[in-house]
Order: C-alpha cells, then sequence, then structure tokens
C-alpha cells in the first residue's frame, strides 16, 4: 500500500460528513470483516482490495477486469471522452473546435505541451518538425528490401523501431531536451516513412520533403508528387488531410495508447514504444478497422445487398467495420466530422461509388435494434476509407493515415506516463487456474490418446 492512501482498516471516521462518504464499505461474506475503501476521482484503488483476505498469509483480495472494460490504468489530462454524450475534447478543448479552427501541427503542440502555441511558439515548432522530415539514407535500404506487395504499416513499424538504431541519445528519455527532440524527428518524419513505404510498393522513385510545404501538403507531395516539378498540393486535399489528421491525433486509453504507456514503461526508447503502438493501431479491430471497412463496402457491392449483409452481421457472420466502439455509445463526434469532409473531397474529386451503400448501411443500422440495442455507432473509421480511396490512397495506406496523426497522441500520453510519479513498469497480475504441481513423465511413460 502507498503512503498516499491510508489502508481502508487504518481509515478513520472523518469529521466531515461528506469526505467520510468518500468511501466505499465491503464486507467478506466469507469471514464477516468489513472494510473502508476510499473514493478518489470516482475510483477506489484496486490495491486497497488487498486487505481482504481469508488468511493473514493470503496474498489478498484482487479485482479480475479481461481486456481493461472496467479499469483506469493511469490519471491523465491530455483527453476527454463521454461516450455517452459523444464529447471528445483535446486538453479541454471541443474536438469540433479544433478541426474547425485549429491545424494539426497546432493541435499536436496542445497535445504535447498542454496548451495551445503562441505565434512564436508555433514558428518556431514547424520549424523544428519541418527540418526533421528526411530520414537516414540507409533507411531506405532497409525500405528496399521489402517485398513489392509488402503492407506500409509492417514496412512503418519496422522503419520507426530502427530509428531508434539511428538515434541512440533517445534512450535518455528523463532529458526533457531529449524527449522533444525525438518528438521533432517522430513527427517530421512519420510522413516521410510512410510515403516512401508507399513509393516503394510503386516502384516509383522517393520524392524528399520540401520544407516550404505544410505539414499535410508535404505528404501529398511525397506520395503523389514526381520528380524534377514542384508539386502544388491541391488545397481542398490539403484542408481535408488536415481535419483528418485532427480527428485522429489522440483519443485517450486506446488499444495503442494503452500499448505506448506499457511498453514505455519499460523506459525502452521512444521509437521502439511507437513502433509497438503502430502494430497494436494495425489490428482490424483499432486503427485497421477504416481498411477493413472499404474491403466491406466493396464485398457488399450494392446498396440493395445491404439487407443481406446487415442479416449475416446479426446473425454473427461478420462485423459491421466501422461501427461500435467501446467508449461512444452515442455517435462518435469525430464520424460526424469526417462524414463533412467527405462532401468537401467528393465535391472535388467525384462522389465515391461506395457512399451509398455505406449511407445505406448506416440508416439500417440507425434503426435496426440489433444495433440500436448494442448502441453500435459509426466510429471513426466508418467513412475516413471512403475519403481516402477518393484521393487516390490505396486501402493499405488507411491505417498508415491513422498512425501519422496518432504519433502526437501517442507521444503525450507516453511522456505523461514518464512523468507521472504513480507509473512504474506495468506488470498486471492474473487469475491461475492452471495444474497443481505435477511431475515430468519421460517419453515413453507417455501415452497418445486413443484414436491419436
Ligand atoms: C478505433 O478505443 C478507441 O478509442 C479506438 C479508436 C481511437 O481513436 O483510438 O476510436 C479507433 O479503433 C475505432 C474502432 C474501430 N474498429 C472497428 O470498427 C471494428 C468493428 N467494431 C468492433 O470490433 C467493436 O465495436 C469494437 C472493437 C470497436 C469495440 O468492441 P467492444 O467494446 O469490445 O464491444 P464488443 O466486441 O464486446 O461488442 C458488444 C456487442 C457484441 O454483441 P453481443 O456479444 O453482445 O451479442 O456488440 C457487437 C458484439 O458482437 N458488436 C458488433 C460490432 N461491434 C460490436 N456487431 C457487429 N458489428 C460490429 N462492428
Amino acid at each position: 500500500m502507498d503512503s498516499a492512501s491510508p489502508s481502508a482498516t487504518q481509515l478513520k471516521k472523518s469529521d466531515d460528513p461528506v469526505a467520510a462518504r468518500q468511501s466505499l464499505t465491503v464486507t467478506d461474506n466469507r469471514t464477516g470483516k468489513s472494510y473502508e475503501l476510499p473514493i478518489t476521482n470516482g475510483a477506489i484503488r484496486a490495491s486497497d482490495l488487498r486487505q481482504i483476505k481469508l488468511d493473514p498469509a493470503d496474498f489478498g483480495m484482487m479485482s479480475y477486469d479481461p481486456s481493461f472494460n472496467n479499469t483506469a490504468s493511469c490519471i491523465s489530462r491530455v483527453t476527454y471522452i463521454d461516450g455517452d454524450a459523444g464529447i471528445l475534447r483535446y486538453r479541454g478543448y471541443p474536438i469540433e473546435e479544433l478541426a474547425e479552427k485549429s491545424t494539426y501541427l497546432e493541435t499536436a503542440y496542445l497535445l504535447l505541451h498542454g496548451e495551445l502555441p503562441t505565434a512564436t511558439q508555433l514558428k518556431d515548432w514547424t520549424n523544428h518538425i519541418s527540418h526533421h522530415t528526411f530520414i537516414h539514407e540507409s533507411i531506405k535500404k532497409f525500405l528496399d528490401g521489402f517485398h513489392y506487395d509488402a503492407h506500409p504499416m509492417g514496412m512503418m513499424i519496422s522503419a520507426v523501431a530502427a530509428l531508434s538504431t539511428f538515434y541512440h541519445d533517445a534512450k535518455d528519455i528523463f532529458s526533457a531536451e531529449s524527449r522533444q527532440l525525438q518528438t521533432y524527428r517522430m513527427i517530421g518524419k512519420m510522413p516521410t516513412i510512410a510515403a516512401f513505404s508507399y513509393r516503394h510498393s510503386l516502384g516509383m522513385p522517393f520524392v524528399y520533403p520540401d520544407s516550404e510545404l505544410g505539414y499535410p501538403g508535404n505528404l501529398l507531395n511525397m506520395l503523389f508528387g514526381t520528380t524534377g516539378v514542384r508539386y502544388r498540393p491541391n488545397p481542398t486535399l490539403e484542408h481535408a488531410l488536415d481535419v483528418l489528421f485532427i480527428l485522429h491525433a489522440d483519443h485517450e486509453q486506446n488499444c495503442s495508447a494503452n500499448t505506448i504507456r506499457g511498453v514505455g514503461s519499460s523506459h525502452v526508447d521512444p521509437y521502439s514504444a511507437t513502433a509497438a503502438a503502430i502494430a497494436a493501431l494495425y489490428g482490424p479491430l483499432h486503427g485497421g478497422a477504416n481498411e477493413e471497412a472499404l474491403h466491406m463496402l466493396h464485398e457488399i457491392g450494392s446498396v440493395q445487398k445491404v439487407p443481406d449483409f446487415i442479416r449475416r452481421v446479426k446473425a454473427g457472420e461478420t462485423k459491421l467495420m466501422g461501427f461500435g466502439h467501446r467508449v461512444y455509445k452515442n455517435y462518435d463526434p469525430r464520424a460526424r466530422i469526417i462524414k463533412r469532409v467527405a462532401y468537401e473531397v467528393f465535391d472535388l474529386m467525384g462522389k465515391n461509388p461506395l457512399l451509398e451503400i455505406a449511407l445505406e448501411c448506416e440508416r439500417i443500422a440507425l434503426e435496426d435494434d440489433y444495433f440500436v440495442k448494442r448502441k453500435l455507432y459509426p466510429n471513426v473509421d466508418f467513412y475516413t476509407g471512403l475519403i481516402y480511396q477518393s484521393m487516390g490512397f490505396p486501402m493499405s495506406m488507411f491505417p498508415v493515415l491513422f498512425a501519422i496523426p496518432r504519433t502526437s497522441g501517442w507521444l503525450a500520453q507516453w511522456q505523461e506516463m514518464l512523468l507521472d510519479p504513480e507509473q512504474k513498469i506495468a506488470r498486471p497480475r492474473q487469475i491461475y487456474l492452471g495444474y497443481d504441481t505435477r511431475h515430468y513423465q519421460t517419453i515413453d511413460q507417455r501415452k497418445d490418446a486413443p484414436g491419436a
């Protein structure tokens, strides 16, 4: 028990009636003993359960929470979500205001520093990042080693992990100066790694960063530019990408944020920890869902076939990718904004023919009891793929376009974990239901099961 919270049995009744009520009284019916557990920030400390024992020699009570459905792993001040109300705020600023008025780099600064930057701070921040967009030439050779059809997420995981071998100063994780430098490098280089992975898959020469362009415009340049002719990004696409980057920048303790916190808690360098977070995001239940959602819409094929697909979903044969969320039990506020951005892109690039199928899926899902009862709404991944496809990205690039902006959120979570005096190396407990002691049998003592 840490010294900060008194042990439950030592807790004295407070004179203040309200403070006295800031506790949970639990009775262990096995022993008849009662325990008073302090409530702080609406939660009890799981370690306070350890006093609940049958025998003084016992380890004590644990809480069992597979996939952390109801477990706060940290105290954070970065991002706030109210899943029932469909609220998302970065450092207190509503996502709707940031999407309308901010830029991605300004939002990244906010996530990492806790405040919106002044004009001087933003200029300095932008200059540093735009001067860290190049990657070591050896990384190009490393990327060239991948097969032409390598998934760009696999290339990105590997390349970001490889960055740890170039920047030995990254191990100095408790130096604010080193963390800042690695942050510049990571945010600056992610678009370059993404673009080089894409160009490798096409067998096309790499287009180097152009520090004259803005963050999203430079990515478009490195993806679609041709060597020799200066690329001019279309302002509508550049703005759409910037808004999408703002919407994807952070999302509190999601699977990949939990990953960077867990891996980072071993005090490994930030590149290795970020590579782990990218790997987590790659999964089809997380950031990989935007790619899977497009595959799904292609598989459905027409508006007429939507009812049959929905029937298969309700029968448990498949999932409606891009729907549902662990926290949002209302419309994902990001999906609402993304839908607006989609129409801006379609006005320029032409309507994505899959849009009608997506809208029909949403229409049915918002009415059908299977989805309503389970509070399944479109999430951030449902419409993004339609936009990316209309912008000319192949489906395999969709999760990469999620990883690029999420890097600032990951690093904000990583840094907050490192600086939190309560955080130590992540090491959960388990409930063991395996064999009790048994003894080694030699190979001739082991018999095949009948019919093996
Ligand atoms: C992201 O956590 C974050 O913040 C993530 C993210 C971020 O910004 O970091 O928001 C980004 O990852 C968004 C989610 C992208 N994933 C998908 O769109 C994949 C499809 N969605 C599901 O796999 C699911 O909804 C999850 C993974 C998103 C959430 O899963 P939960 O909270 O564990 O919910 P569950 O799987 O326990 O589902 C509860 C019920 C189940 O039915 P029953 O067993 O009660 O009968 O809802 C059903 C599920 O079968 N269900 C779905 C469904 N999602 C849940 N049924 C059909 N289609 C779906 N998409």
